[in-house]
């Protein structure tokens, strides 16, 4: 294929090597959907302590001398069939723990670390490096943020630049006493440019700089312009609300494919479900007649964790089980653990993170639960459609824009795809449940409802197709 054009990716997380998030699925996706678009990508992430022992396989392609307090030096290499960049910084990315936190909490010097990530992918992207240039250089999120800001406040080198938002949540603040450290110019400190709330926001700089911002879905896109989701920053949209779309997330339908899975089936056949989800129940020890229903995610207040607590005695009572994996929120994991114990055959619990399992959950389950406060794009609900595990979502962001609520109509006209509900709150979510249950106990429109989730699109040709539409508006 004739390539159109060449992009610089810049993010903080990238599957396979490092991932907390749907992030790191999504940077890692990108590379294989763009290239069926003529789009050339390659991925800069940090060499992170547990990333290093690759490094002796790559190649040295920059070197950076004063990257705060140290040398970094980038290598470049293949990796599962991804053209990676790790920016190898040892005093800033050589360190126990995640990305952003060790044994003590939040690195104190994050705002550093990253601003040195994003430094380096513009100086890169400006100049051109192992005989390759890109023509744009995509940013994601507050990690990257400082990267499109880098490009134009220090010389673009002809390169146009994306950034895209996958959780507005996170913003990565500093204080205003770094602008000169950050290698920021103190003449933009002000509301219009780089200031927020007195003090630096890396989300912020990338959302005043890029040439262009994205959000991984259109609903996410319009609500970002309202305060309960724009978080601080809905009058930074607002200002540039010609600039910004909503291009939603794909899936990788390779690895999310019921048919790949140990107890393979389809929606021509669905035996393997039906094996799948006897071998989860001997797995969990539980007994279940109505729907099973089963939670993957990070357990924090985005997701409406807590609200499970509040619905499941009258879900068990209603005859339904749940199986929840996940981590996060101490908290929340208590609360977990504690309907675990109340309801033993009917609530079964996981906590940690575990990727086979999840695979297990997706194939014998009959419905996943996604009650989040606000979800940008969400992945699980996709991976609910692909497997027939009808997705039971608060109706915001992206799970709005993927599942069609088994309304009458919905289900006359033959499209429904699982259960919406909103406001986020017990109430509706218990309401939800009860929708689940009675639908679940009609199995001639549970099985068409099944097949039309296992029918929808979750694939990632439309959205690659917009980004490269995008990439195309930039290319000078
Ligand atoms: P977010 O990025 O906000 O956490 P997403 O739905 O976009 O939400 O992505 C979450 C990703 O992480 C999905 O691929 C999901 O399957 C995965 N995931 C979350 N928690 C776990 C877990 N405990 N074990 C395995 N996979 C998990
Ligand atoms: C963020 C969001 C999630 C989205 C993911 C990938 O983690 O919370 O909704 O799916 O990014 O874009």
């Amino acid at each position: 294929m004739e390539i159109r054009g060449r992009v610089l990716s810049v993010a903080s997380e990238c599957v396979p090597l490092i991932k907390t998030g749907g992030l790191a699925d999504v940077v890692g996706a990108l590379p294989a959907a763009l290239a069926g678009q003529g789009w050339q990508m390659r991925v800069l992430i940090p060499a992170y302590r547990r990333l290093r022992d690759r490094l002796d396989a790559m190649d040295e392609v920059w070197r950076e001398p004063n990257l705060w307090g140290g040398e970094g030096v980038v290598y470049a290499g293949v990796i599962d069939g991804l053209d990676m960049l790790l920016l190898d910084a040892p005093h800033l990315f050589d360190r126990e723990g995640g990305p952003y936190s060790g044994p003590g909490g939040d690195w104190w010097d994050n705002a550093q670390r990253f601003a040195a990530l994003s430094w380096v992918a513009a100086r890169m992207a400006r100049a051109g490096f192992d005989g390759w240039k890109p023509d744009v250089l995509h940013a994601h999120d507050w990690q990257a943020g400082f990267a499109p800001a880098y490009l134009a406040y220090h010389g673009s080198g002809g390169v146009g630049s994306v950034l895209t938002i996958h959780n507005i949540a996170f913003q990565g603040w500093a204080p205003a006493a770094q602008i000169d450290d950050l290698r920021l110019p103190r003449e933009a400190f002000h509301p219009g440019a780089l200031e927020y709330f007195g003090g630096l926001c890396s989300l912020k700089a990338g959302m005043v700089t890029a040439d262009r911002i994205t959000t991984v879905s259109p609903t996410y896109a319009a609500e970002l312009l309202r305060p309960e989701f724009g978080m601080g920053l809905e009058g930074v949209i607002r200002a540039r609300a010609a600039d910004v779309s909503g291009i939603l997330n794909g899936v990788d339908i390779a690895v999310w494919s019921p048919e790949a899975e140990p107890m393979p089936y389809s929606a021509k056949k669905m035996t393997g479900k039906a094996a799948a989800r006897a071998a989860l129940c001997v797995e969990f020890g539980v007994q279940v007649a109505g729907p099973l229903a089963i939670v993957v995610s990070r357990l924090t207040d985005q997701k409406g964790i807590d609200l499970l607590p509040q619905v499941v005695p009258d879900f068990v009572a209603a005859g339904g089980g749940v199986i929840i994996l996940g981590s996060g929120d101490p908290a929340l994991e208590a609360a977990m653990r504690g309907l675990e114990a109340r309801f033993p055959g009917r609530v079964a619990v996981r906590i940690g993170y575990d990727e086979a399992l999840s695979h297990r959950l997706f194939s014998g389950a009959d419905a996943v639960l996604v009650p989040s406060r606000f979800e940008p794009c969400g992945l699980t609900q996709m991976y609910g459609l692909r497997y027939g595990t009808l997705p039971v979502v608060a109706a915001v962001g992206g799970l709005a824009d993927t599942v069609i609520h088994a309304s009458p109509a919905a289900l006359r006209a033959g499209v429904a795809t699982g259960v919406t509900f909103h406001p986020t709150d017990a109430v509706a979510f218990g309401q939800a449940l009860r929708q689940l249950c009675a639908l679940h106990a009609d199995a001639k429109t549970w099985a068409r409802v099944q097949a039309n989730a296992m029918a929808a699109d979750v694939g990632w040709q439309a959205s690659a197709a917009a980004y490269a539409a995008l990439y195309d508006g930039l290319v000078r």
